[in-house]
């Protein structure tokens, strides 16, 4: 393209215009992640401080890259990571952790979260799935509130040998620490109040450890007491931390992979279904929403040292944020990259990051976001969208709903 086109074409948008906090951004992020793309797939967003990639090789060599950083307190001020950092923070948690603190940690806790581990609580998932459904008051209802919201939460509880009678509390304080876990604007009230919730967390948290060591159970909490790598074992306040990360890193993000299911099978109705009729393709269903709507819509990396990519400068300290919801529309690696398509084959997810913070949780997600499907495809058969509609979430770096009206029956 010559300079005097590339001239002619309107500028690109940037800032806070790439987050989900615009209003056209959130609605629907795909044809400007494909243009920026085109047009510029390392883009210098100033604004934000941040250079944005949404090619999916990109993306992925640069999660891949070993000797990048995560940790904030080595990005430059100024810069997107940078705004991680909160005043009187102590260690980062393992997802901004760089080595050897963070392999020191993955090796501790990683054999929970092994596909062998997590298809053990298959069973557990799907009893959480059935009783959640069955209290919807259907034909019309909102998703989110009812089952997407709930489910994960009710699940990461169990899983961790919470007393299920505390859920509706820790619900609340979870919902309220994600609000700022990842945001990297949140306002003053949302800072007093995630902290609070984290006071409260910290103390539940502490009190069931307490419990285990004197006597371990069945339950994530019990395995992160017992768990020894040469001789090496978590101290209270990493397993603390290490509970907050779950919560924060687990519960919306599953809300919103099973949230844009429905709304794409709505949007679908052939393909939903086929789906209530081939319950078989759950899995590579989930996987195709996972590529489709990206529930984390970017991560990111610092550079450890200068660098260059396709001739952009990039200077030590500098943030790198990866589009994993542009890399998984690249045609470049996804044929009819705006189609939805259950059965779909040859998909290469950017959806859980890569490399050595590459999603603990993977499996269990997707395990729980097949039962959930699962169920109320049994219940209701195929769901429509309902004619109260749907408001997607406004959360930085995210991408659900936080509201989605739907109806069983035919539309
Ligand atoms: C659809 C659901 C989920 C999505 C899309 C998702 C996505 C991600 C992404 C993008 C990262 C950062 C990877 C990187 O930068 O390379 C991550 C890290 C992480 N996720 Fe998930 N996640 C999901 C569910 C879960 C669940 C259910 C859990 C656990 C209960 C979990 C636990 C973690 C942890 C602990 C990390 C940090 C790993 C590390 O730094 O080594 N995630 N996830």
């Amino acid at each position: 393209m010559t300079g005097r086109a590339a001239s002619d074409l309107p500028p690109l948008p940037t800032g806070m215009a790439l987050t989900a906090l615009d209003p056209v951004f959130r609605e629907d992020p795909y044809p400007i992640l494909a243009e920026l793309r085109r047009r510029e797939p390392v883009h210098h967003d100033t604004e934000l401080g941040r250079y944005v990639l949404t090619r999916h090789d990109d993306v992925t060599e640069v999660l891949r890259d070993l000797t990048l950083w995560s940790d904030p307190r080595r990005a430059n001020p100024e810069t997107f990571t940078h705004r991680f950092l909160r005043d009187g923070d102590e260690e980062p948690s393992m997802l901004l952790m760089d080595d050897p603190g963070h392999r020191r940690l993955r090796d501790l806790v990683r054999r929970s979260f092994t596909p062998r581990a997590v298809e053990t609580w298959r069973p557990r998932v799907r009893a959480v799935a059935e009783r959640v459904v069955a209290a919807v008051e259907g034909p019309v209802f909102e998703a989110i509130d009812a089952v997407c919201g709930p489910f994960p939460t009710v699940v990461i509880a169990e899983m961790l040998g919470i007393d299920t009678g505390n859920h509706e509390d820790f619900k609340r304080w979870s919902d309220t620490s994600v609000q700022v876990g990842f945001n990297p604007f949140p306002t003053p009230e949302q800072v007093t109040e995630a902290e609070a919730a984290r006071d409260a967390l910290e103390r539940v948290f502490l009190g069931e450890i307490e419990r285990r060591r004197a006597a371990p159970g069945d339950d994530l909490i019990s395995d992160m007491v017992t768990a020894e790598v040469s001789g090496d074992r978590l101290t209270d306040r990493e397993i603390v931390s290490m509970c907050d990360l779950l919560l924060i890193a687990g519960n919306v993000t599953t809300t919103d992979l099973i949230g844009n299911a429905l709304s794409a099978l709505a949007a679908h109705p052939e393909q939903a279904r086929k789906l209530c009729a081939q319950p078989g393709l759950l899995p590579n269903a989930v996987e195709e929403t996972l590529r489709y709507d990206s529930p984390v819509t970017n991560s990111g990396r610092i550079a450890s040292r200068d660098l260059e990519i396709r001739g952009v400068s990039i200077a030590q300290g500098e943030t790198l944020s990866v589009s994993l919801a542009g890399a998984n529309r690249d045609p470049a690696v996804h044929p009819d990259p705006d189609g939805f398509d259950l059965e779909r084959q040859g998909i290469h997810l950017a959806s859980f990051g890569g490399g050595r913070h590459f999603c603990l949780g993977s499996h269990l997600a997707k395990l729980e976001a097949q039962e959930a499907l699962g169920a109320l495809g049994r219940r209701f058969g195929p769901l429509h969208a309902a004619s109260k509609g749907s408001v997607r979430a406004a959360v930085p770096s995210f991408r659900g709903f936080e509201q989605l009206w739907l109806e069983a029956g035919s539309a």
